[in-house]
């Protein structure tokens, strides 16, 4: 089944013809002008404005509305990413030393199946939805329509950024908007490869690539929605700028993702699964499990079972191992730094080397709620160990904080498992294993809370994207009925319409809806 599917898309790759040589839009070429001989008359901000445009009167021109369109540039995002595989590869590689394992298996994949997903569903989800009547409309036509938003700007985030990028442009083509991608600076060379292979794959009128602006700058402009991934902070900006246009905003926040460990549990699963989460990437994972509370009978053993999986993950000497990647820049390397001498004891890792922002896998104990690392998300490879006395008070740390993008619990008692997924509230939620439930199309990814707002993956981005306007489309042929509603008002008048318009309880008496 796998194999297939894989021959599948090494068939597409080679049967498609290969694209034109790489132009960068003509927006850039200006842009890079204007920098060279410093010309004050076209700022970024009226380049920022200039795209908008151009993307604005593209959408005018209805061409999204075809299915074709969309199909078309759905299939234009597979080919950039299965023919440009490499270069994907090297871009993480230069921006996170991200190894090919994962930069595959946690990037590329996921926007191939997010891409598959959309184009074998487009056809249903762009159809109308009829929707239950009642007696006043039982001749007419109620549904909803699916009506693209218009030009949506998606901000991507350094952390994985081929997918924080793709995965929503999925949604947002799927949906038939223009879009303008403004990818992360952190992430240079894959913005970089983003701004290449976008006018080469895809429409250039509809999407575009801005990455040399200033976030702030396109900000000023008003978009048809804003879909945002990252921090708290930057997430509160783009709300107040939004709040001015009153556009309508997606906010991917992380936060610190609590994962609960039990006394009884499979241990040596639970080390392996969470070391493999909180260390992927460098521990730069908005879904990575942030720290871990565990029953204080088990936290020995829990730490020597860590202890061996990062042995055998990355080897004794992990600066060397290809298997573990590097923080994205010197800020965030001193920042992680920080937070891992300034909290708790170190038990595992703890080495660093400045010259290649390298922080080894390390856990720390002893680490109390007030330290600085309890504070905010880590994005690092540091893993912190509370200590509770039972479920009932991890629940209740939980609780105090604000609401996570996951929640992990690792249990082998039903109870304590139904305890967290009732008892607490987060984006997600994943017994016995981590990060497991983003890489699923069928769910959506969605904060709660302070970790942000709205719903995208699959079906969910297609919503997101989509303004779903009510129609009704009435008959005229029972004016003899309908004339009821008018004046001059009469008491008979009013409880026939009453009868006619009013819903009663199910299971109460009979129910008037068709
Ligand atoms: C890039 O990283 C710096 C810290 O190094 C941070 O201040 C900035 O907000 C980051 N930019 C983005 C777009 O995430
Ligand atoms: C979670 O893992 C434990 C330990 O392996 C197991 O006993 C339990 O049944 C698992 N829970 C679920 C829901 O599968």
């Amino acid at each position: 089944m796998v194999a297939s599917r894989w021959s599948c898309l090494v068939l597409f790759g080679i049967m498609l013809p290969s694209p034109p040589s790489p132009s960068p839009s003509r927006w850039f070429r200006s842009l890079r002008r204007l920098k060279s001989n410093g010309q004050a008359s076209r700022t970024p901000a009226s380049v920022c404005a200039e795209m908008l445009k151009k993307s604005r009167e593209a959408f005018e021109s209805k061409k999204t509305a075809e299915e074709s369109f969309r199909l078309g540039q759905l299939d234009g995002i597979v080919r950039m990413v299965v023919e440009n595989e490499d270069d994907f590869v090297e871009a993480l590689n230069e921006d996170l030393h991200k190894p090919r394992f994962e930069s595959l298996l946690s990037e590329l994949i996921l926007v191939k199946n997010e891409a598959f997903f959309a184009i074998n569903n487009l056809k249903k989800w762009m159809q109308p939805e009829h929707v239950e009547r009642n007696l006043a409309t039982s001749l007419d036509q109620c549904f909803l329509v699916n009506e693209p938003m218009g030009v949506v700007l998606i901000v991507g985030d350094w952390s994985a950024p081929v997918q924080q990028c793709l995965i929503p442009l999925v949604g947002a083509i799927a949906a038939g908007n223009a879009v303008l991608l403004k990818p992360s600076e952190n992430s240079s060379h894959t913005a970089e490869l983003l701004q290449k292979l976008f006018p080469l794959y895809l429409d250039k009128e509809y999407y575009q690539v801005v990455y040399d602006v200033m976030l702030a700058d396109l900000l000023e402009l008003r978009f048809d929605h804003i879909f945002y991934t990252g921090t708290f902070t930057k997430a509160q900006q783009v709300m107040q700028a939004a709040a001015h246009h009153l556009t309508p905003v997606t906010l991917v926040v992380g936060g610190k993702n609590p994962c609960y460990v039990d006394q009884v549990c499979d241990l040596p699963v639970a080390a392996h699964r969470i070391a493999w989460a909180r260390f992927h990437n460098a521990g730069q994972n908005n879904v990575a499990p942030d720290y871990i509370l565990c029953h204080a009978e088990i936290r020995d053993k829990l730490v020597q079972a860590l202890t061996s999986c990062v042995l055998e993950f990355y080897g004794a000497e992990p600066a060397q191992s290809p298997s573990f990647g590097r923080m994205v820049n010197m800020e965030h390397f001193l920042r992680v730094r920080e937070l891992m001498l300034s909290s708790g004891k170190v038990v595992i890792g703890g080495e660093v080397d400045e010259s290649n922002k390298f922080i080894a896998p390390t856990v720390l104990l002893d680490v109390q709620e007030s330290d600085a690392i309890m504070k905010h998300e880590i994005l690092g490879p540091i893993l912190p160990i509370l200590t509770v006395y039972n479920a009932d008070e991890a629940v209740d740390f939980v609780r105090r904080k604000d609401k996570p993008l996951c929640l992990y619990v690792y249990s082998s008692s039903p109870k304590v498992i139904s305890k967290f997924l009732t008892c607490t509230s987060s984006g997600s939620f994943c017994a016995n294993d981590s990060a497991i439930q983003s890489s699923l199309v069928t769910l959506p990814v969605a904060g709660v809370g302070a970790s942000g707002m709205g719903l995208y993956h699959g079906r969910y981005s297609f919503d997101t994207f989509s303004h779903r306007k009510s129609c009704v489309l009435r008959t005229t042929r029972v004016e003899c009925v309908t004339y009821l509603r008018f004046p001059p008002y009469e008491d008979q008048r009013l409880s026939l319409m009453m009868w006619a318009t009013s819903l009663s309880r199910k299971g109460a008496g009979w129910c008037n809806l068709l």
